[in-house]
């Protein structure tokens, strides 16, 4: 865990070295989510989500930011032109969410036809254009009713979700053959957080906090574990229905990282962090159980977890084929205030950072790395990795010169490419995102995107990071 480094040089050097082939079928694709592409927020008889409620009723992302327009995704003519640019760039994969609230409105009553038929002429549209479709169940738009009703607090979330699943498998596995179940369970119950504190009246702490702490430890173990169970329960209802298809969680797994003049508190924080942010996911999918120092901690904490003897031994067996990973930068973790686990993410002196931290292809490599060998060599798809800079996407003389995204992109598929090379089994590298879009919290100012979005016209426009996308997926197929 050291902070040396030197990154886009080999990528560099490495993308050119063209002795690797990679191989035949790998999903070079883009990911989106449903509340942050598709705007259309009452048609067909859409229900409302939690983000709805965070957006529109209580504004926690500022004045005026919602979902309701977003890139307009949802409309069928404007969709078809999006594709239409995807194609060009010969991207043969699009990740996008299904919204559960346009399925089922109120989250466990009848489903909503139009929303289905929606979403098959949307796979069948991307078909047509060569592009397979990855699609994720959940991207944290819960139905407000559920999200009331204790959300992933409450273990009968287990059971919702497997509802929600099911209704999912029954009307598109003839269509599609690849499913990420859940996206990112840290964030979005970091952001649940958030949000409860914004509601309390304190808007003074802005920082999401990924990393659990002492504070947010109870909620975070006992949502971590509902989630994982809810994904292993559809998984096992996908088989036993005997559809045919590859199933994962898309986890946003983060090396932690101290620095080499860390002290004893900094190191023991940063095992902890990697507990709870990595660990706890992969030795319950990979291993059948929970980390025996985050298990120990919650008791000696007394922290009511809910997590029952059997449950790791359930999520392990669910054998899920792949596993998605969203991969952003590494955190960086010293010990914060006070005595006992109290980690706080810092970006270093010197360190090159773009909106979700630090840049750090070589820890993109280490990651992979570690699960190759820790884990099992498992099947992974880069279900998102990608970045954004302030002030970095203007539009002069039509065109967007997004060198920092250009170089981030580079430098981690060759990072990727690093880690395939010393035997790791990658089916697929997702880049967030395809299209500028809604940032959650923070709006539509972080830019994200590989094509420009005009907020004001809708107009799209390729970036640079586009174009030189394009020339990686043909030079490396
Ligand atoms: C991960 C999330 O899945 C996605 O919704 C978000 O927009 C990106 N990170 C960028 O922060």
């Amino acid at each position: 865990m050291t902070n040396e480094f030197n990154s886009m040089a080999n990528a560099k050097r490495c993308l050119n070295n063209s002795d690797f082939k990679i191989k035949k079928g790998f999903l070079w694709g883009t990911a989106s989510a449903a509340y942050q592409v598709e705007g259309c927020v009452n048609e067909d008889g859409r229900g409302q989500s939690i983000w709805d409620y965070y957006l529109n009723d209580k504004q926690l992302g500022g004045l005026g930011v919602t979902g309701d327009v977003a890139i307009n995704f949802y409309d069928r003519n404007q969709y078809l032109q999006d594709i239409q640019l995807l194609k060009k760039l010969k991207i043969n994969c699009y990740r996008f969410s299904i919204s559960w609230p346009r399925i089922i409105p109120d989250g466990l009553g009848p489903v909503n036809m139009k929303a289905v038929e929606h979403y098959r002429q949307l796979i069948k549209d991307l078909k047509a254009a060569g592009i397979s479709a990855l699609i994720t169940l959940y991207h944290w738009d819960m139905p407000l009713a559920l999200a009331n009703n204790g959300g992933w607090e409450n273990r009968d979330s287990i059971d919702w979700f497997n509802y929600y699943a099911n209704i999912i498998f029954i009307h598109f596995s003839d269509l599609a053959q690849d499913f990420v179940l859940i996206n990112e369970p840290t964030v979005e119950v970091a952001q649940n957080i958030l949000a409860k504190r914004y509601l309390a009246g304190n808007f003074e702490d802005t920082s999401l906090p990924i990393i659990a702490t002492s504070e947010t430890m109870e909620v975070s173990l006992k949502c971590y574990n509902h989630i994982l169970l809810a994904a292993a329960k559809a998984k096992e209802s996908f088989r036993a229905a005997g559809y045919k298809g590859r199933l994962g969680l898309a986890l946003p797994l983060s090396p932690v990282l101290t620095d080499t003049n860390a002290t004893e508190a900094d190191k023991a924080d940063a095992i902890i962090a990697d507990g709870v942010l990595n660990r706890w996911f992969l030795d319950a999918i990979y291993k059948g159980q929970y980390p025996e120092d985050i298990v120990s901690l919650a008791s000696k904490m007394n922290l009511a977890i809910d997590v029952q003897p059997e449950d790791a031994k359930t999520i392990y067996n669910a054998h899920f084929e792949f596993l998605g990973i969203n991969y952003y930068a590494p955190n960086f973790v010293r010990h914060g205030k006070g005595s006992g686990y109290n980690p706080e993410s810092y970006i270093p002196e010197g360190q090159e950072a773009a909106y979700n931290g630090a840049v750090r292809p070589d820890q993109l490599t280490a990651l992979l790395d570690r699960i190759r060998t820790e884990y099992g060599n498992p099947t992974i798809i880069i279900t998102e990795n990608g970045a954004g800079f302030p002030g970095e996407d203007q539009l002069v003389n039509g065109k967007i010169e997004d060198t920092k995204r250009s170089n981030y992109i580079q430098a981690h598929i060759e990072a990727m490419i690093v880690s395939m090379q010393n035997g790791s089994n990658i089916d697929g590298y997702m880049i967030w995102s395809s299209h500028d879009n809604l940032e959650w919290f923070s709006g539509y100012k972080s830019r994200f995107g590989i094509i420009y979005v005009d907020w004001n016209t809708q107009k799209r426009t390729l970036k640079q990071s586009a174009n030189l996308y394009s020339k990686i997926i043909q030079e490396k197929k």
